[in-house]
């Protein structure tokens, strides 16, 4: 009996900390020409043990297929909302009734965050949302409320890591930058008093993207880099430092218990040289060990709760911030896993791939033989290609970087067939292309082939690709230009 108490007691023990280390989350991103089926990605997540998904925004095939989950959903709102729902609290109430109430009533879907726009102070926005954030957050509140979900859901601000700063370059110096403190300070106080988390989302990829001389080392978990000590506490990465200057800031502004979610973390696998398989694998492969211990950080103890950025990839991302946004996932577009990814979730300690996913044909477009690289067809169809496709795979340092100019001419010719579904008229740039069986990919280099369109449902379209028809009349118009 005492044994078996004893035994008990570890397993409970055992099973209460697993349950509050495991579970991690991924970031569901739409903006693709070829989304894959709401099924086929909520199975993706099933099978690969995420049980947390963050969305940005509250599509409704996606949504439902989650329904017959229990996987914890994040829904969003899109920044453009923000001003509609900070105006009217009736926009509001309509707004959770039928993306959040309908969805947990009807459909069973395990809705717990609500995020009210999506890194809205970023820089890059001018303040476009300083004002309307505030209030748009204060309204879902009180319409969750209202509806009765006031202690299931939570609201909270997906924030990026700029919104904090630290004076002294130590995490310790750690505070809101200053020209948003005034809009941040009531936005963390209505967090802490209504129970709900702060999210953050920390990018080391961007910090060295973005500074030549940033120690990439000190990016990675495994690094050598040498520690930054902040009064006698070290850093040893950078995630654990920039982690800890939001703490401090929380802290310093009397806010140091409020919880902590990290909306997005990530490494991209391509569109720039620091963007590849190897140091995706290193970064993601070291945040999960790093926190799967549930130690946290140096400042706050405790397992980290985290998304990572992204599920899989999405063609039709801008790529105004840089060529790499499109090639954020741990899998490809189509569902196939990147690299050696162990979630701690299954049994083979690899990702698994999705299932049934329905691949066009072995054929691709390439640059015909007989074409010369002077033919005056052949830039003006690169450059249209590249702008209706995706050539964010050729440039310096990715992975199609070392084709020679015929290779980089069949890839962009092979993007917009792909992309176009394989249509016979999507590779018929005039008489410079042709439709070969043979595989071009070389080395590091692949030409994908594309997978089937989806249309489940009309929200997608949008994003998606246009009808056929539309696409003649592209081509048509491209003719014209060109000739
Ligand atoms: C629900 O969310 C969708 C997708 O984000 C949005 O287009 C729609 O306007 C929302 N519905 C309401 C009633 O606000
Ligand atoms: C922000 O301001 C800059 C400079 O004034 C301008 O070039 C940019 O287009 C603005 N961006 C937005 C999103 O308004
Ligand atoms: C191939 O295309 C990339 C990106 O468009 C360009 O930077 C590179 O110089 C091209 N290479 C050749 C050999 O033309
Ligand atoms: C294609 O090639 C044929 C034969 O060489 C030529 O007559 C025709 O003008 C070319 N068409 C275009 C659009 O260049």
């Amino acid at each position: 009996m005492g044994w078996l108490s004893v035994a008990y007691g570890l397993v409970s023990v055992f099973s209460l900390v697993v349950h509050s280390v495991s579970g991690i989350g991924a970031n569901w991103g739409t903006q693709a020409t070829h989304p894959l089926p709401p099924e086929t990605v909520v199975d993706l997540l099933r099978d690969n043990g995420i049980d947390k998904v963050k969305l940005f925004d509250a599509d409704y095939g996606n949504l439902k297929a989650l329904g017959k989950t229990r996987i914890e959903v994040m829904v969003g709102i899109p920044n453009e909302m923000l001003a509609s729902l900070a105006g009217s609290v009736k926009s509001a109430e309509k707004w959770v009734a039928k993306n959040v109430s309908e969805h947990m009533t009807t459909n069973n879907v395990n809705i717990r965050y609500v995020a009210v726009g999506n890194e809205p102070f970023l820089e890059t926005y001018n303040g476009s949302f300083l004002r309307t954030t505030f209030p748009a957050l204060q309204n879902i509140q009180s319409a969750l409320i209202k509806a009765g979900l006031g202690n299931q859901v939570k609201v909270t601000v997906p924030l990026n890591a700029d919104v904090y700063a630290s004076s002294s370059g130590l995490p310790s110096g750690g505070d809101f930058r200053t020209d948003i403190h005034d809009y941040m300070i009531p936005i963390v106080k209505f967090l802490m008093d209504n129970n709900a988390p702060f999210t953050v989302n920390i990018y080391p990829f961007i910090s060295l993207y973005i500074d030549s001389n940033f120690p990439v080392e000190y990016a990675f978990f495994d690094g050598n880099a040498s520690p930054i000590n902040d009064g006698g506490t070290y850093y040893y990465n950078m995630f654990d430092a920039n982690y800890d200057t939001l703490v401090w800031a929380l802290e310093k502004n009397g806010f140091g218990n409020l919880p902590i979610i990290v909306g997005e973390i990530g490494w991209p696998t391509d569109g720039d040289q620091n963007a590849n398989l190897d140091y995706a694998q290193r970064f993601n492969q070291g945040f999960m060990t790093h926190i799967s211990g549930g130690k946290g950080t140096p400042k706050r103890a405790g397992p980290v709760d985290a998304y990572l950025f992204s599920l899989i990839d999405e063609d039709a991302k801008s790529i105004q911030p840089g060529s790499f946004e499109r090639h954020w996932g741990v899998f490809y577009f189509d569902g196939s896993p990147k690299y050696q990814f162990n979630l701690g979730t299954t049994n083979s300690g690899s990702l698994i791939p999705a299932r049934n996913v329905k691949h066009l044909e072995q054929k691709w477009c390439v640059m015909k033989p007989s074409a010369g690289l002077d033919d005056p067809q052949v830039a003006p169809s690169v450059q249209y290609a590249c702008e209706k496709a995706d050539c964010t795979s050729l440039g310096y340092q990715t992975s199609c970087g070392g084709l020679d100019a015929r290779g980089n001419i069949s890839y962009a010719f092979n993007s917009y067939y792909q992309t176009h579904n394989q249509l016979d008229t999507a590779c018929q740039f005039p008489n410079v292309s042709k439709i070969v069986k043979t595989d071009p990919s070389t080395g590091t280099c692949i030409f994908r082939i594309g997978i089937q369109q989806y249309y489940g449902s009309a929200d997608r379209k949008k994003g998606g690709l246009q009808s056929p028809l539309i696409l003649v009349g592209h081509l048509i118009l491209f003719l014209l230009t060109v000739l």
